[in-house]
């Protein structure tokens, strides 16, 4: 089975993109044959810097091979290294009515933003059903909020399919329902564009004032609390056992323990799991030529599949 995912290089990644993204991408490199890419032509649509794209793609190889991806299992890549997804996107854009792409939501929320849209933004998902496409995955894990982008991916490819012939395979997402959005800080869904992270990786000092800062509401130390509506709690359950888990919904309920008590323990149990991550990453970055060679075989061995879809594509559409 061809498992592929990708993410757009844009800073160290949040506990929403671990549980929602990167920990299933590790999980299922033992399930099938897996594609992982760093998506830096999606990052071109909001114009970053050019040194700090290059920074932030090794950064983010870095943290994927620290959370477990393993080279001889995924194919791991960078997405402008395998040109041939821009050949496919344009001959995708040639099936995709303009109406079609001003419905997507997350196209017209950054509308709502005030953002001015550019060409790159509006024709986002045919690059991302590009993507899924070229490889002919059958699996795309994701967070909930990329459901729609899979649904166009379908689309486009059953309309290629009817128009041209059994080319594309249809793909499926999956969405890991226990985790389907993180809360961050406030309450709403846990996102770079909201400023409302948690990051994995880090200085410690830094992280813990970050958890420090979870908003919580007014009931005071020696008064019970329903967890359940609590944001501290709700991320504690992504790192803790079921006992641990029983443990602090008892402490929450018999009361005398504070929100700050929450927080500590939350911050001790992310430290359990990310702190031997951290090393391994810290070992890495100190080999940038090893991460680079690794993305480079990545992209041999993406290309390789890249080509034979792109050459049936062109003898379908007729340009050979
Ligand atoms: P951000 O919203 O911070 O910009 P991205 O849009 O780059 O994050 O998302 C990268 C991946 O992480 C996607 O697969 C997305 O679904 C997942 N993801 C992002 N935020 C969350 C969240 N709060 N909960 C679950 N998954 C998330
Ligand atoms: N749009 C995805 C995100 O923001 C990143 C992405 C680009 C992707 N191409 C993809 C994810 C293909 C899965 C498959 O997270």
């Amino acid at each position: 089975m061809r498992i592929l995912s990708g993410i757009q290089p844009s800073g160290i990644p949040h506990i929403g993109n671990y549980f929602g993204m990167m920990k299933t991408a590790v999980e299922l490199q033992d399930k099938g044959e897996a594609f992982l890419f760093i998506a830096d032509y999606h990052s071109l649509t909001t114009g970053p810097e050019p040194q700090k794209l290059r920074d932030q793609v090794f950064g983010l190889a870095l943290d994927f091979l620290a959370c477990g991806i393993k080279p001889e299992r995924t194919v791991f890549f960078r997405q402008s290294d395998v040109p041939q997804v821009t050949e496919l996107m344009w001959i995708l854009n040639n099936i995709t009515t303009v109406g079609f792409l001003e419905r997507a939501h997350s196209y017209k929320d950054k509308i709502a933003k005030g953002f001015v849209p550019n060409n790159g933004l509006f024709s986002y998902p045919v690059l991302m059903a590009a993507d899924i496409l070229l490889y002919q995955s059958e699996l795309v894990p994701v967070g909930k909020d990329q459901k729609q982008h899979l649904e166009i991916t379908r689309d486009l490819a059953i309309r290629f399919n009817n128009l041209y012939g059994e080319v594309f395979t249809i793909p499926e997402e999956i969405i890991p329902e226990a985790v389907a959005v993180v809360p961050g800080l406030d309450g709403q869904k846990m996102s770079k564009s909201y400023n409302n992270t948690i990051p994995i990786f880090g200085n410690p000092k830094s992280i813990r004032k970050t958890v420090m800062s979870i908003v919580s509401d007014s009931t005071p130390m020696e008064d019970p609390k329903d967890p359940t509506k609590c944001n501290i709690f709700a991320l504690y359950k992504l790192f803790a056992t079921p006992e641990e888990i029983a443990q602090m919904e008892a402490n929450y309920r018999g009361g005398n323990y504070g929100y700050g008590h929450a927080k500590q323990a939350l911050f001790e149990k992310m430290q359990e799991h990310f702190a031997p991550m951290q090393a391994r990453r810290d070992e890495l970055a100190k080999n940038p030529d090893y991460v680079w060679d690794i993305l480079r075989d990545g992209a041999k061995r993406a290309s390789a599949e890249a080509e034979k879809t792109m050459e049936k594509v062109r003898v379908a559409v007729g340009l050979r």
